[in-house]
């Protein structure tokens, strides 16, 4: 019997790549997104579902997970990839901005999980990947949202780990670093409450994004492949492996240096290379 996964924002980036691998290893794949006509290409695919599942919709989770057992009588792996990036000064964000990348990137990962584990329970198997980032681990500048969200991804899982050993459910955390995919186009410049004496810094740090982040990855150590995600997480899932996975160079060099140096250097490296890019001269 082929074994069961289902994976979450599976329209594109990383998602559509996870779900490739996993159905090119004869993998049952439930491969769910927002809208189902997103990805042509794994249409055509067999022994892959697709499902409408917004993980902000509780409706939408239990109708997948019961959809699942139902046809195929167990859930293997779940894979918890649905996610963006809400970055900007957080004083301008409004609460729905604020709220949104935690519904998202957060509570919607906590609502998947609570939907798969009694079935997961009643196997006494089971094994969760939760998509974090390099940006769970250390602080970036003017993207507080977006790696609290993570910090909270990498420290639920940490914790879970514990309680879900009780059930033999295996959880995990795979966090990438800087990779090409929709995840820079996607982004969220929060500002809906905008702060008059922040024009000049925020339109500059606006135009960074732009002429930066979306050509260049945020270290200069390039952008990462994007299959070596979708391989290492198909790997983590059928593997034994720790609770926090990093894959990409540059979270390689920047671990390295944290051991090495330590975490305050690197914040003021961040500082420098950044604040150039955005602040006015004087400011620096
Ligand atoms: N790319 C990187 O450098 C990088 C680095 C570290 C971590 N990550 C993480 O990797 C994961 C995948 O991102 P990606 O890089 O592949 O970016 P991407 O190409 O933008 O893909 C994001 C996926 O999440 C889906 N999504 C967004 N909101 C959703 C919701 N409410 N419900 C269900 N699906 C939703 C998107 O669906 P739609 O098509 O409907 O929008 C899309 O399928 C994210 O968790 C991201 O934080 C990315």
């Amino acid at each position: 019997m082929k074994k069961v996964v289902i994976i979450t924002g599976a329209s594109r980036g990383f998602g559509e790549l996870i779900a490739k691998k996993f159905q090119k290893e004869n993998f049952q794949v439930i491969a769910t997104m927002r809208n189902i006509d997103s990805s042509p290409s794994l249409k055509k695919l067999e022994n892959l579902d697709i499902k409408k599942l917004d993980v902000t919709v509780k409706s939408d989770i239990k109708n997948v997970v019961d959809y699942t057992v139902e046809k195929y009588g167990r859930i293997d792996i779940l894979i918890n990839n649905a996610g963006y990036g809400a970055f900007g000064f957080l004083e301008e964000a409004s609460d729905e901005e604020i709220r949104n990348q935690f519904n998202v990137n957060y509570f919607g990962l906590i609502d998947c999980i609570k939907g798969v584990l009694p079935q997961m329970r009643k196997q006494k198997d089971g094994v969760i990947v939760n998509i974090s980032s390099i940006a769970g681990r250390f602080g970036l500048p003017f993207t507080s949202l977006y790696n609290s969200s993570k910090f909270a991804v990498e420290g639920l899982t940490e914790c879970l780990h514990y309680e879900l050993s009780l059930f033999g459910i295996d959880i995990k955390t795979v966090a990438p670093g800087s990779f090409r995919t929709g995840f820079h186009d996607s982004i969220n410049f929060t500002e809906d409450e905008k702060k008059e004496d922040l024009d000049v810094v925020r339109e500059n740090l606006k135009k960074a994004l732009e002429d930066g982040i979306k050509n260049q990855p945020p270290f200069p150590f390039g952008f990462g492949n994007n299959d070596d995600v979708a391989n290492f997480v198909f790997k983590k899932s059928i593997t034994k492996s720790k609770v926090s996975n990093f894959i990409g160079r540059d979270t390689k060099i920047i671990n390295f240096f944290i051991k090495i140096f330590g975490r305050e250097l690197l914040f003021k490296i961040i500082k420098k290379l950044w604040f150039s890019r955005i602040l006015p001269k004087k400011e620096l």
